[in-house]
């Protein structure tokens, strides 16, 4: 299968790192960061591009853009890992519809277009006879998307509760554990490379809030908007709070959840006991699905990082591969 992959950031690099390890029958034909792409019909050399890059280099031509790459390359799937913008969702947004519209498949970890525009872009996709995946926009490794469709095909959700940024939990988990103020524990998260760009995304419940929004629009299709999530972040959170919560036996986690018969759509800081099993460390994400047939299902993972994030991206890869591709 032949890919194009657009975003060389700490995402894109971890993916194009781990297709090239990985004996995995894709091969990259065309690839772009901010400043360059290169198109390699016959297969772009991976480490000698991520080799350049390490130094500060190109990664290809600066004549040819991502929108070129999308526009011009040969490929069978649209890698699209793009920064997030989540107000107008672009540029990544006209990358995607663009890739569609030639009639290719489209992966993403870009929770912009995929919180504003899901189901627009779900029918382009499927007008166009081609697949729409994104299980690396909710969670990073967890494999909520496919958990989802095939092993809890048949149930009704009725309600999910998560923690769904791996930032916050880091911080609340250093802050516990350490004694970290608030803006120390911020700081070693943006330095191990797990916020988003801008940390107010992370810490005021933004970041959160957008997968909750995801997440919804997938499971029930009941086109929530970001300003439709009741939303507190963990910015004003004091060490004091989080002391008071520990002498109970319990701790303060940032919760997302959604309850439609309640008409529950929220995500704040929750002091829960210590053994509640979204009580999880570091940046693990947990997710909690009630459903009707299953009851209560628990998934715990790493919600952010590089190659964590590629294990989605490259998950999503494999299915249509192996869906789509090679039935053609
Ligand atoms: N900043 C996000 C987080 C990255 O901390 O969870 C993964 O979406």
């Amino acid at each position: 299968m032949k890919v194009a992959l657009i975003g060389l950031g700490s995402v894109g690099r971890g993916v194009a790192g781990m297709i090239a390890k990985k004996d995995l029958g894709i091969t990259i034909t065309g690839i772009a960061d901010s400043r360059s792409g290169l198109i390699d019909g016959g297969g772009v050399d991976i480490p000698a591009l991520l080799a350049r890059k390490k130094e500060g280099g190109f990664c290809g031509d600066q004549t040819i853009s991502s929108a070129d790459i999308v526009k011009k390359a040969d490929y069978d799937a649209l890698i699209e890992v793009t920064p997030t913008d989540a107000l107008s969702g672009e540029p990544a947004t006209g990358y995607i519809r663009s890739a569609i519209s030639r009639k290719k498949h489209v992966v993403t970890s870009n929770k912009g277009p995929i919180s504003l525009f899901l189901n627009e872009l779900r029918m382009a996709a499927r007008k166009n006879g081609v697949a729409l995946r994104y299980e690396a926009t909710v969670a990073g490794a967890i494999p909520i998307m496919h958990t989802l469709e095939d092993g809890l095909a048949g149930n009704e959700i009725l309600a999910l509760y998560g923690v769904l940024n791996g930032t916050c939990n880091f911080i609340l988990t250093r802050m516990a554990a350490e004694g970290l103020t608030y803006e120390q524990a911020l700081m070693e998260a943006r330095e191990m490379g797990y916020a988003e760009a801008d940390p107010t995304y992370d810490v005021q419940g933004i970041d959160a809030a957008i997968k909750l929004v995801i997440l919804a629009n997938t499971i029930w299709g009941n086109g929530v908007k970001l300003d439709g999530v009741d939303r507190t972040g963990i910015d004003l959170l004091t060490a004091d709070a989080l002391r008071l919560a520990e002498d109970e036996g319990c701790t303060i986690r940032l919760i997302a959840e959604a309850i439609p018969r309640k008409k529950i759509l929220r995500v704040s800081p929750r002091i829960i006991g210590k053994n509640h099993p979204l009580v999880v460390d570091g940046t693990l994400n947990a997710l909690t699905l009630e459903t009707d047939m299953a009851r209560e299902i628990t998934l715990i993972g790493r919600g952010a990082g590089s190659v964590e994030t590629a294990s989605a991206i490259i998950g999503d890869l494999l299915y249509i591969r192996d869906r789509y591709v090679q039935r053609a």
